[in-house]
C-alpha cells in the first residue's frame, strides 16, 4: 500500500491530483480540508494537531509513502488566524510547516514530500515581487490593510502571497539539507504548477486587479490546464517523475515541466535555517 497524506486535495488543482493519486493502484490517500473526514484547517494550529494526531492513529504502525502540502490562499477574508498571525502567512507556510514537522517522523525510507510553491516567489517572474525579506516575526503580524471596497488591499496581498510560497521554497530546502532527509533518503520538492485559472485562488481578488490574468480563456483551455497541473503534481508525488540530481524545485509553465534554478533568495541557505527556526518558535517546536 502506498500511504499518501494530502493539503488542499478538494479543490481546485489539487483535486485533479487527488483524482490521479486515488486511481493508483494500491494507494491510500488521506486528504485534510476543513470538510473532510479527517478535518484540517490550516489557519488553526490546534486543528493540525489535532489533525495530525488523528493520521497518526489512523495509521499505528503503517509508515507515510508521501505527504503532499499543496493547500494555499490569497487574500483572506479573515486578517489574522485565532493564533493571532496574519492569514496567508499563517495557512500557507506556519500550518504546513508543523505539519511536516509533526509527520515527518512517520516517513518511510524513500518517501516523497512536495510542497506547491509558485513563481510568483520570484521577483523576476512575479507580477508583484513578494517582500525583499523573510523574517518570520515581521511576516506573521503584517497588517495587509484594506482596499476601498473592504478587501485585503492589492499590493499587500499578493506581496504576502508570493512570499509565502518564497516560505514553502525555503521550507524545502532547510528540510532537504536535513540530517532527517539524508538518513532516510526522502526526496523533497517545490512544485511551481504556473498560472492555473478556474480553481478558487483568485476568489477574493479585488476585481480586475490583474487584467493580465483574467484574460477570456475558453473554459475548456483553463480546465485542461487545472488537470495538467493537477496530473504532474501526482506523478510528481507518485515518484513516476524524477528530479535531475541536485535539484528540488520543478516548475510547471506554459504545458511544460523544467527545473529551473528558484530566486535568489530562495537559494539563501542561512535564510532557510533562520526560517525554519523561527517557525519552530511561532509553532511551539523548537
Ligand atoms: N492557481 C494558480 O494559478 C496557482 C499558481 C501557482 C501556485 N498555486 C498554488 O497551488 C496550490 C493550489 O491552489 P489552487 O489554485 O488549486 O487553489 P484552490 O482552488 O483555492 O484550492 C485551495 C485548496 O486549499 C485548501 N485550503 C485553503 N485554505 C485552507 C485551510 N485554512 N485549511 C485547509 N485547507 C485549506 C482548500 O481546501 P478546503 O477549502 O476544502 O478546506 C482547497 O483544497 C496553492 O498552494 C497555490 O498557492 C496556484
Amino acid at each position: 500500500m502506498n500511504t499518501i497524506i494530502m493539503t488542499g486535495g478538494t479543490f481546485g488543482l489539487g483535486a485533479a491530483a487527488a483524482q490521479c493519486l486515488s486511481a493508483s493502484p494500491d494507494t491510500r490517500l488521506i486528504i485534510g480540508g476543513r470538510e473532510t473526514h479527517i478535518p484540517l484547517d490550516l489557519a488553526s494550529q490546534s486543528s493540525v494537531r489535532r489533525f495530525a494526531r488523528q493520521v497518526l492513529d489512523t495509521l499505528g504502525k503503517i509508515r507515510i509513502n508521501a505527504l503532499v502540502l499543496n493547500a494555499g490562499l490569497s487574500f483572506p477574508t479573515e486578517a489574522r488566524t485565532e493564533d493571532g498571525y496574519e492569514t496567508t502567512f499563517a495557512v500557507n507556510h506556519l500550518g504546513h510547516y508543523l505539519l511536516l514537522r509533526l509527520l515527518a517522523p512517520s516517513l518511510a525510507r524513500n518517501a516523497i514530500v512536495v510542497l506547491t510553491a509558485s513563481n510568483t516567489h520570484d521577483p523576476l517572474y512575479s507580477p508583484v515581487a513578494p517582500f525583499p525579506y523573510v523574517d518570520a516575526y515581521q511576516l506573521s503580524q503584517l497588517d495587509l490593510g484594506k482596499d476601498p471596497r473592504g478587501g485585503v488591499a492589492f499590493e499587500a496581498g499578493f506581496r504576502a502571497y508570493a512570499t509565502s510560497k518564497l516560505c514553502n521554497l525555503l521550507t524545502a530546502r532547510a528540510f532537504a539539507h536535513s540530517n532527517e532527509v539524508k538518513a532516510r533518503r526522502l526526496r523533497i520538492i517545490a512544485y511551481n504548477p504556473g498560472y492555473t485559472p478556474g480553481t478558487g485562488l483568485g476568489r477574493n481578488l479585488p476585481n480586475g486587479a490583474l487584467p493580465g490574468l483574467s484574460t477570456a480563456l475558453s473554459p475548456y483551455f483553463a480546465e485542461s490546464m487545472r488537470i495538467q497541473a493537477g496530473e504532474v503534481l501526482a506523478d510528481l508525488v507518485l515518484g513516476r517523475i524524477v528530479p535531475p540530481k541536485g535539484h528540488l524545485y520543478a516548475s510547471l509553465v506554459r504545458g511544460q515541466l523544467t527545473w529551473p534554478e528558484p530566486s535568489e533568495l530562495a537559494r539563501r541557505d542561512d535564510v532557510s535555517q533562520q526560517l525554519w527556526r523561527d517557525s519552530a518558535v511561532l509553532t511551539a517546536m523548537d
